[in-house]
């Protein structure tokens, strides 16, 4: 293992415990401290920050923890969702998969686009 992947490795390392301190110790942690890392990408409305993100705001909340569940497990397989399910509890992943779930949604299904669009 050369220095760059060493450092790369270390770096990772202490991002990892940086996000598990903000979380908090306690079961389920703060879950507006837990789903703050979340928002770049998946926004504060939990509505994405851009297409290529999944909407989570209004989804089921069975199904944003089971999707969670899989990423840590890597029967879902993320690299970017990965890294970050990897350092959550059962507690954390039901507290924010009920913090998602419960709030506005602009999820839709495609009834209204044209087949072929
Ligand atoms: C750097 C961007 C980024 C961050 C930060 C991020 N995600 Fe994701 N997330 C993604 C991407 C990209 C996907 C789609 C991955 C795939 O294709 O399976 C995803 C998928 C998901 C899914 C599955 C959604 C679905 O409709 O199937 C859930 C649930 C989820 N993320 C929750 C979270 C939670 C909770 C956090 C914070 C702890 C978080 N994400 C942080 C980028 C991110």
């Amino acid at each position: 293992m050369n220095i760059i992947r060493l450092t790369a490795l270390a770096t990772g390392l202490l991002a990892i415990n940086a996000f598990a301190a903000e979380a908090g110790g306690a079961p389920g942690g703060n879950v507006a401290a837990l789903a703050a890392p979340c928002a770049a990408c998946h926004g504060a409305d939990g509505n994405a920050t851009a297409a290529i993100y999944p909407r989570l705001a209004g989804q089921y909340r069975d199904y944003l923890a089971q999707a969670l569940r899989e990423y840590r497990s890597g029967a879902r397989q993320n690299a970017i969702m990965a890294g970050f399910a990897k350092t959550l509890s059962d507690a954390d992943i039901k507290a924010l998969s009920e913090h998602f779930a419960s709030m506005p949604g602009k999820l839709d299904d495609l009834s209204h686009y044209e087949q072929g669009d």
